[in-house]
């Protein structure tokens, strides 16, 4: 289906993901901003095929669509017990672990799924199929809600004419809706409050060109792209006030794995005392890794670095670095945005805090 963006489709409810008649919906975002085509998916193995070749992209939008492609897979499963559903059910699990190594929510969202699956495995059949079903779109509505809770908590740090600088797409595309970095700022401006974005065009894929200013331009937020390279000029001419930023993994120690060139913008952030902040729900915290350097980094393609579209720029047969995340030091991060609140340093203890929103010594509202 190729269609221009309705009315409804342009507002900050852009769904990236959804369930609809028994299949799995996708906006495919290799094509934004040139073109508006959802895909409809009824086979799990083209789910699969979507998160790998990034047709959808971003840590929470690929746990959500991987909690959908399971409960797809579910629909065509036929055991006479539990255990044989179990049986063909883990496989599918594991094609959908093996898409992307580095975003904590998609493991999340499948071990999520799996647990359903166990506890309801004395259901009936059908009525299994049905719960795996729910409680993908669970995880889907949390997702969503989780971030206007969120943007809620950071839009406080923003002040009215404030200029943000942000750094590849974390915006409604990357997750079920609303968006973590880009949730702030939408937040912010649902205040009353007169935002601009600068937005790195982030190579090698071009989520902040191609998505995050193709968002916002939607939304009718002021947004200017820079390339990548420019970052520490527009923070040395005075022109940003605050950094915001995705994360695909946060270790315990607050060290976060975000899109490669993250780690430089926070460097820089840090040399001109800009506020450097990371937006992310609690399901991006991964306390089961003491410090980033225990998050494997997923190196892609070296095209994606040695082409444009299908045409080759660099000289051919040249070694090509490729890791599509780094790992910024819990030191440069100033406060972490979560649906909890903003959790301040030292991360090692607000990490863990309690689901509250009481105000703490490290857990602040404004
Ligand atoms: O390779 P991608 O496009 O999946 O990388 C996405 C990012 O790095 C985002 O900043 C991150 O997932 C946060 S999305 C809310």
């Amino acid at each position: 289906m190729n269609h221009q963006p309705s009315d409804h489709e342009l507002q900050s409810d852009l769904q990236p993901v959804s369930w609809e008649d028994g299949k799995v919906k996708l906006i495919d975002q290799t094509l934004i901003p040139d073109e508006f085509v959802t895909l409809e998916f009824d086979d799990y193995k083209d789910v699969v095929h979507a998160i790998c070749t990034m047709q959808v992209r971003g840590a929470p939008a690929i746990g959500v669509t991987a909690a959908l492609g399971i409960a797809l897979a579910a629909q065509t499963i036929d055991a006479p017990d539990s255990e044989q559903f179990m049986h063909q059910l883990e496989p599918i699990a594991e094609e959908f672990r093996q898409t992307r190594p580095t975003a904590v929510n998609l493991f999340w969202a499948i071990d999520r799924m799996l647990r359903i699956a166990r506890e309801y495995a004395h259901l009936p059949i059908i009525e299994l199929r049905a719960t795996l079903v729910d409680e993908a779109l669970d995880i889907l509505q949390d997702d969503i809600r989780i971030n206007r809770q969120l943007g809620m908590n950071g839009a406080n740090l923003l002040k009215d004419g404030d200029t943000v600088l942000t750094h590849c797409n974390a915006g409604a595309l990357a997750t079920a809706g609303y968006g973590t970095a880009l949730g702030v700022i939408r937040a912010a401006v649902e205040q009353g409050k007169r935002i601009k974005v600068i937005a790195d065009e982030t190579r090698p894929r071009l989520q902040g060109m191609k998505l995050t200013a193709w968002e916002l331009q939607q939304s009718g937020i002021p947004v200017t792209i820079i390339t990548d390279n420019m970052a520490g000029y527009v923070m040395h001419q005075g022109m940003v006030n605050c950094v915001v930023v995705g994360a695909d993994r946060i270790a315990a120690n607050g060290d976060t794995a975000n899109k490669v060139g993250t780690y430089g913008v926070a460097v820089l952030a840090k040399a001109h005392g800009i506020p450097f902040y990371v937006a992310a729900p609690m399901s991006t915290v991964d306390l089961s890794i003491p410090d980033g350097k225990h998050i494997i980094i997923e190196e892609r393609c070296p095209t994606e670095v040695t082409h444009i579209g299908e045409i080759r720029i660099a000289p051919k047969g040249v070694p090509v670095l490729n890791p599509a995340f780094d790992v910024t030091p819990a030191e440069y991060i100033a406060g972490i945005i979560t649906e909890r609140g903003v959790l301040r340093p030292p991360y090692t203890e607000s990490l863990i805090q309690p689901n509250t929103h009481h105000q703490s010594p490290t857990i602040q509202e404004d």
